[in-house]
């Protein structure tokens, strides 16, 4: 080839190889462990789909739903590695990142609702322990709400003593471990996607979770008593590997804020909606007993359960704890 045809050709390819580089999108994989028929899969569609439209195409989210990707403690070490860009963690498993604060969510009956709730994941403390993940290599960006867990097992829950002995898969948080302590029940730790089939097999007894993970993993076939104890909460925390999120054109992440904010509204919007949706669905399909405890049942549990916020303020923080009362105006101690 001439010197002259040769230096056109390259350049015609350069310029080529430029234009193909501007019109590919960045892609966004974004990890998930729950069904996409949940708030948590209903709300990262949602942003899907709105962070491509305000991004006008520049970016692509791929949903990664019910661990096809990663499962809990995977997804966490592929987010810093870089190998996903997006998680939705349920903020019971900040702990094994070093970020033990948020399991301040876990606590007992610390709120008694979604507007005790709201205080936090949309207020000062909230936005505190988003900025503690910095360090870790990890964008904090929303809280999407899920919703109060029930118990379940294969008899029915109704004082602190029915709990003693059974197995309970739990998540990684301690304090959701002190929790079943407490009960003298024995806590196991267990990915998310191995509970049905240890549920199945009796590896495990019984275990909690909000409706609609438990209707969406059919753990409800398999567990023949659900108790509405409203325990605990379990809700998430949207994440992103910081390098990643951090070296975003300005107007990529602008648009991308936008879709968090809307799909978060969206998320919140819907959860609770989808966890009474869902076990109406547990109540219709006669699998499962369903048992709503009675007012001195319910004392009982909250008596027993009590002590975990002291246990466990050593390993929170006695302030965020206290800040979180005072939030919410609610210290359950009193
Ligand atoms: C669980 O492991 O039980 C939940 O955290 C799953 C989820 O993401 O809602």
């Amino acid at each position: 080839m001439k010197p002259f045809v040769s230096l056109a050709a390259a350049v015609v390819f350069g310029i080529a190889t430029l234009s193909a580089q501007a019109a590919d999108p960045i892609v966004i994989k974004f990890s998930h462990v729950v069904a996409p028929d949940t708030p948590k899969g209903k709300a990262a569609e949602k942003f899907k789909e709105l962070a491509e439209a305000k991004t006008n195409g520049a970016v692509k989210v791929e949903v990664y739903p019910n661990s096809t990707l990663y499962k809990d403690k995977e997804e966490m070490e592929a987010l810093q590695m870089g190998a996903v860009h997006m998680l939705a963690p349920s903020l019971a498993k900040f702990g094994p990142l070093g970020v033990k604060e948020f399991e301040a969510f876990d606590l007992p009956y610390i709120f008694r609702g979604y507007e005790d709730l709201h205080k936090i994941t949309k207020g000062e403390v909230g936005a505190g322990l988003l900025a503690k993940l910095e360090p870790k290599g990890v964008k904090g960006l929303a809280y999407w709400d899920n919703g109060f867990k029930v118990m379940s097992a294969n008899k029915p829950l109704k004082m602190p003593e029915d709990y003693k002995g059974l197995k309970m898969r739990i998540q990684s948080s301690k304090v959701i471990e002190a929790q079943m302590r407490a009960l003298s029940a024995i806590p196991q730790v267990m990915p998310f996607s191995e509970t049905y089939q240890a549920l199945q097999t009796g590896v495990v007894d019984g275990t909690e979770n909000p409706p609609s993970n438990l209707y969406t993993q059919k753990m409800h076939e398999v567990q023949k008593h659900v108790s509405l104890t409203n325990h605990g909460y379990l809700g998430y925390a949207v994440i992103a590997n910081k390098g990643f999120w951090d070296k975003l054109a300005p107007e990529v992440r602008t648009g991308l804020e936008e879709a968090l904010k809307e799909s978060t509204d969206f998320a919140n919007q819907i959860a609770k909606e989808e966890n009474d949706k869902a076990l109406e669905a547990v109540k219709a399909s006669g699998k499962s007993e369903i048992y709503t405890p009675t007012e001195d049942e319910t004392k009982a549990l909250q008596k027993a359960l009590a002590p975990v916020h002291a246990e466990m303020s050593e390993r929170i923080g006695k302030e965020l704890i206290e800040s979180i009362y005072a939030a919410t105006g609610f210290d359950p101690s009193k």
